[in-house]
């Protein structure tokens, strides 16, 4: 069967760990899919950045994102730049114009989720997340998918890798803030900016996107309570310890009715002192752990590493994957594009 070919946008962390991994992994996806995946063009924002040896041909490389989504011979777009321009703006055009689209794009799903997903019903074509939340975790496919049937409750957090590598170094160590971070991003775990970890903006992102899922509803970041990290001192933290507790950054979302009876949601992100026998408080490093809890199914617990360019990559690749079988058997990503608007209940200071 002819390659279906792959646009990637963005190669740094995660991007040059999809390219490794496709490379490493090929004659395998081969069979799983039934034909190659082939790289047709690689966009980034610096042609001359030293790629430590990526296996492709550096005439791959070009700086022009929205040329090479718009080539009539690219099938599935792959996005792993991060922010909301212009990569909304790439996407949409992929979207309209029937391409797949797998992204790793939190920001952009909690802020404008609504523009991708009306696009892809308006081009009838896929779009793929899993690696915006969790990392590796196979998190949004049960939600999306598994989950359907059941009506969910609540859903509970750690979702973000460098603030949890953070916190678990000051628990154990006593380490200061500013080092864990500096260690945090050395391993790839933080976002370009840092701010949007530590302030909780990352994990609020990440909560609308669970609770949009969870509650089959749009949930937009703003409308996330959000309180961040950078509080929480090492006195804080031996407090804690001394009442047989750690620290926390939790994200917790939840349905049910309102005071007055209206069904509605609530979404919020904040550090939170948790005994040491909760099962959350043992997630250390940069892993993530979410609880959800379902009607019918009861309690259920994902678990796994959050951050990171390798964990992140197996993500979008399985999404790559997905999307390639799509294209080659006709079958179709779940839409969200008919979500219903539950209200969103204001929180006060938590
Ligand atoms: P990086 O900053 O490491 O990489 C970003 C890439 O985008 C770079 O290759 C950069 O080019 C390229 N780029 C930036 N601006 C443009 C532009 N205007 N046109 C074309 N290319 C551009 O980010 P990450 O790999 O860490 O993150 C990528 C995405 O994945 C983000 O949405 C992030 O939130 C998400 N994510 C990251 C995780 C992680 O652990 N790192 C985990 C889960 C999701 P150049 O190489 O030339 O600088
Ligand atoms: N900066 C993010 C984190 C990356 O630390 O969790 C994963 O989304």
């Amino acid at each position: 069967k002819p390659a279906v070919r792959v646009a990637l946008l963005g190669c740094g962390t995660v991007g040059s760990e999809v390219v490794r991994l496709l490379h490493e992994q090929s004659a395998d996806l081969t069979a799983r899919i039934g034909a190659p995946l082939e790289i047709v063009g690689i966009a980034v924002r610096r042609l001359g950045r030293a790629r430590g040896g990526l296996p492709v041909d550096s005439g791959l490389f070009t700086t022009d994102a929205l040329g090479l989504v718009k080539r009539d011979d690219v099938d599935v777009v792959v996005e792993v730049v991060g922010g909301i321009e212009p990569a909304r703006s790439w996407l949409v055009e992929a979207l309209r114009t029937g391409k797949s689209v797998v992204t790793a794009n939190k920001a952009l799903l909690a802020e404008d989720g609504a523009a991708l997903h009306d696009a892809a019903a308006d081009g009838n074509a896929d779009l793929y997340y899993e690696a915006s939340v969790a990392g590796a975790i196979p998190l949004l496919r049960p939600l999306r998918e598994s989950l359907h049937g059941d009506r969910v409750t609540k859903v509970t957090g750690i979702v973000n890798g460098t603030t949890n590598f953070i916190l678990s170094s000051m628990d154990a160590t006593g380490a200061g803030f500013s080092e864990a971070l500096e260690e945090a991003t050395e391993l790839g775990y933080a976002e370009a900016d840092p701010t949007a970890d530590v302030e909780g903006f990352d994990a609020a992102a990440k909560a609308a996107i669970l609770a949009s899922l969870a509650f089959h509803t749009r949930v937009t970041a703003a409308d996330v309570f959000r309180e961040g990290m950078t509080g929480v001192t090492a006195g804080d933290m031996a407090s804690a310890k001394e009442m047989g507790c750690t620290i926390k950054l939790l994200c917790i979302a939840e349905r049910g009715p309102d005071e007055a009876g209206v069904d509605s949601v609530s979404v919020r992100v904040h550090p939170a002192m948790i005994p040491r026998s909760h099962p959350l408080a043992g997630v250390g490093d940069a892993f993530n752990a979410v609880f959800v809890e379902a009607e019918a199914a009861g309690q259920l617990m994902f678990y796994g590493r959050g951050a990171g360019g390798t964990p992140t990559a197996s993500a979008v690749l399985g999404d790559i994957v997905a999307a390639a079988r799509n294209r080659l058997t006709g079958f179709r990503a779940p839409s969200e594009s008919n979500y219903a608007h539950l209200p969103v209940r204001p929180i006060g200071a938590a």
